[in-house]
């Protein structure tokens, strides 16, 4: 979708925003506004939360129809109101057959969202709202096209303002990045292979044009490790799981680093590009979607998409293992041991709690950059997915304060995170009799948080955060500004993270 800022309404519908009860449109001069609300107030229309309605051409706004956007009552509006609403407004755009709409702002004191937080708000549910995944499927004749173009209107001063611009520029690099994750996992298994991402990423690794105003050129640099290479570091836990696959294994490291960095930051994403449970086969339903296995490893590359056209004071890693997790005739099998790259060996009593076994090598390898900070991204545990449900991400770890800025940021950027205890009485379930650790922990026993202590065995002192986005990654319905499959899950708040650092 094509978003501009824009003096004055030039597209052929316009929609606004109105609280419950108030009386006015939002952005709209009384006259008018109170025209418009007496005309919708005719369809029943008040601006409670859930409320559309859509005006036709007439005397207020001749040769328009006009869409009024409801956002419940204004004490309780927050920036994820406003894009849970222009989600709606998106898509009922598209079921009106409308495909280019103005869209009135808020003024500065007419919400109680800062006004560069619902500009932002705004533009990313228009985005990631609009996002088909029709690489492989034709639309259906019948189909709404999404809304592709969408002008938000602004005062003279507004308009002339350079932050306001950046910040939009910002926002939709951000975004490219979610949507570029999501394209990346809703693609079939064997699309993406380990090998077919890791010539993808190299991709990533070009000089990035500095915008206006930039500090200055910085480059990303992505060093893809083949087999060969995974053998001659050590990484044990990655050869294990990809011994039973046909597709051998890759290593992405991705790294960006501006002139004079303040701090560096660890990137891990979990890269199962297909989990078939090894051995312990999945069975019924629990092999559906498990091509979204990646989805840690698509939101580290999504973020890197975005850090072409960002300027942050961090030198950033991304840390990506890559495999298939199949049953071929080399497969790993229940009671083999291996070495992580730390030195650490692992008995592996489920070869269907593989994520662990590649994380353990990845996180090594991270801790062994010493980074401020060390997170990991992974679609780890079922567990997760019964304890948290679909929209909190399970969050563990060694670096509290972080994890709490880190729940405060997701309340305004809607991506949920719920602190879970690394309780050390637990250890114990990790005991092995032939090997350092064992890679299970108690059947049906608080899986998530064993996952946790088996992942801290690989991370040294490094202060370090475990996100379980299993149940975040994917969605089976289009929700809100969330479409059918992969969500992005949660690159936005680790933006959001990354520029309070
Ligand atoms: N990829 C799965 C976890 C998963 C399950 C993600 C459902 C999304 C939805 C992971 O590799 C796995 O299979 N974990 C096992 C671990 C168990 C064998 C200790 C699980 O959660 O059942
Ligand atoms: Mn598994
Ligand atoms: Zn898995």
């Amino acid at each position: 979708m094509k978003i501009e800022l824009a003096l004055r309404a030039a597209l052929p519908d316009v929609a606004a925003f109105v609280f419950e009860g108030a009386g006015v449109v939002l952005g709209v001069p009384l006259p008018l506004g109170k025209n418009l609300m007496a005309l919708a107030a005719d369809e029943g229309f008040t601006g409670k939360e859930k409320e559309l309605a859509v005006l036709h051409p007439g005397d207020a706004q001749p040769g328009k129809r006009t869409l009024l956007v409801g956002l419940g009552k204004k004490k309780t509006c927050t920036a994820e109101t406003l894009r849970q609403r222009t989600a709606a407004l998106v898509r009922r755009a598209a079921d009106a057959k409308c495909t280019a709409l103005d869209l009135l702002l808020p003024g500065a004191k007419e919400t109680p969202v800062e006004f560069g937080a619902s500009v932002k708000a705004i533009v990313e549910a228009a985005h990631l709202t609009a996002y088909r995944y029709t690489k492989h499927k034709a639309p259906a004749p019948d189909e709404p096209k999404p809304l592709d173009a969408l002008n938000l209107l602004l005062s003279e001063k507004r308009l002339r303002s350079d932050k306001l611009r950046r910040l939009v520029q910002e926002t939709e690099a951000i975004c490219a990045g979610v949507l570029y994750a999501r394209d990346l996992i809703n693609e079939p298994p064997s699309r993406k292979t380990p090998e077919m991402i890791g010539t993808l990423a190299g991709e990533l690794g070009v000089l990035a044009h500095p915008h206006p105003g930039a500090a200055g050129p910085k480059r990303i640099t992505v060093k893809v490790h083949h087999k060969d290479e995974v053998e001659k570091m050590g990484m044990g836990g990655l050869l294990s799981v990809a011994a039973g696959s046909q597709q051998p294994p890759v290593f992405i490291h991705l790294s960006y680093k501006p002139r004079s960095p303040r701090k560096t930051v660890a990137l891990v994403g979990k890269g199962i590009t297909f989990d078939s449970g090894g051995l312990n086969i999945k069975t019924g339903t629990f092999m559906n979607n498990m091509k979204d296995d990646m989805s840690g490893a698509a939101a580290v590359l999504g973020i890197f998409q975005a850090l072409r056209h960002i300027d942050l004071p961090l030198e950033i890693h991304g840390l990506v293992p890559l495999t298939e997790n199949m049953s071929g005739g080399g497969a790993m099998k229940v009671g083999d041991v291996f070495k992580a790259l730390n030195g650490k060996t692992v008995e592996v009593l489920n070869t269907d709690a593989e994520g662990r076994l590649i994380l353990a090598d990845a996180l090594s390898f991270g801790a062994n950059l010493k980074p401020n900070l060390l997170i990991d991204i992974a679609t780890l545990t079922g567990a997760c997915v019964v304890a948290l449900g679909p929209q909190m991400t399970g969050t563990l770890g060694t670096a509290p304060r972080t994890i709490q800025r880190l729940q405060e940021l997701g309340k305004q950027t809607g991506e949920y995170f719920w602190e879970l205890p690394l309780f050390e009485n637990y250890r114990e379930w990790l005991k092995s009799k032939v090997a350092d650790i064992n890679n299970i922990g108690k059947p049906g026993q608080a899986g998530t948080i064993a996952a946790g202590l088996f992942l801290k065995e690989f991370v040294g002192d490094t202060p370090w955060i475990h996100l379980d986005i299993a149940g975040t990654a994917w969605t089976d319905d289009d929700k809100g500004y969330l479409t059918a499959g992969g969500t992005g899950v949660p690159i936005r708040t680790l933006f959001a993270l990354l520029k309070t650092m």
